[in-house]
């Protein structure tokens, strides 16, 4: 059985020291054994939340790395780095990074690799837009930018891996999807990981759901057979993220 793993995505939100205080409140909340429990914070406070999360099971997530191993690439921030710092996890081709800052399944694809060169797991992003779906292409979206996430990855690596899929209509809406939706998506996903690399490596992989996941939806979302946990923005700011990880008791 794969084991749930939820995650935060702080987003551009939270000083250090905000950081430091929202973790204290949130640590004894976020305490499930069944659950992976993962803070994706800002770059800058990755070092206030790692000394924050001492002595807890939560893990430390950035939200996006650059795929160069050093260099002339003013503002970036290198694999290595967060390696060094004691990160676990990045978050990968997030819609808001597609959106704003010009990434593509390439560099998607170049972080990922460089991701698992360092040891860091990657929360891979992917979610169709609504004129996607309204189109009924969805899955054929989701199928180009997963296989093109993937190229070059080893099967060994990609059960390790963690995928996120993330609705654009979904995104800070709190229009969340219905379950079906995300289970279809989600079991689809699976299936073309199947595809790629077999059954072995489809069963392992962990396929979150996010957009607008709140306490009250994430029960029924996390009970589909193919949702192996959420990535959480909106509500991870909030004691309500406690409940999210306790979303089976
Ligand atoms: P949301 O964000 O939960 O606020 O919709 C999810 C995400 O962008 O990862």
């Amino acid at each position: 059985m794969r084991k749930k793993i939820i995650a935060g995505n702080w987003k551009m939100n939270k000083t250090p020291s905000e950081a430091k205080a929202l973790i204290e409140e949130l640590k004894p909340l976020c305490n499930n054994k069944d659950v992976d429990v993962v803070f994706c914070v800002p770059a800058i406070d990755i070092p206030a939340a790692l000394a924050a999360v001492k002595g807890s099971k939560i893990a430390i997530g950035a939200e996006n790395m650059y795929f160069e191993e050093s260099g002339a690439f003013t503002g970036e921030i290198s694999p290595a780095m967060l390696n060094d710092l004691g990160v676990k996890y990045v978050i990968i081709g997030h819609s808001e990074r597609r959106q704003y800052f010009a990434e593509t399944d390439e560099t998607v694809n170049k972080k990922v690799l460089k991701a698992f060169e360092h040891g860091i797991t990657p929360i891979i992003c992917c979610g169709e837009s609504l004129t996607q779906r309204e189109q009924g292409v969805t899955m054929d979206f989701i199928r180009m930018q997963i296989k093109i996430a993937f190229l070059g990855v080893t099967p060994e690596q990609a059960k390790k891996a963690v995928i996120a899929y993330e609705p654009i209509w979904a995104i800070g809406t709190g229009k969340v999807a219905t379950s079906e939706q995300a289970e279809e998506v989600c079991g689809g996903i699976r299936a073309c990981i199947k595809e790629l690399y077999g059954t072995a490596v489809a069963n392992a992989i962990r396929i979150q759901y996010g957009g607008s996941v709140s306490a009250s939806s994430a029960p029924e979302l996390f009970a589909q057979k193919n949702i192996d946990g959420g990535l959480v923005g909106g509500a991870s700011l909030k004691p309500d993220f406690g409940k999210i990880v306790n979303y089976n008791k």
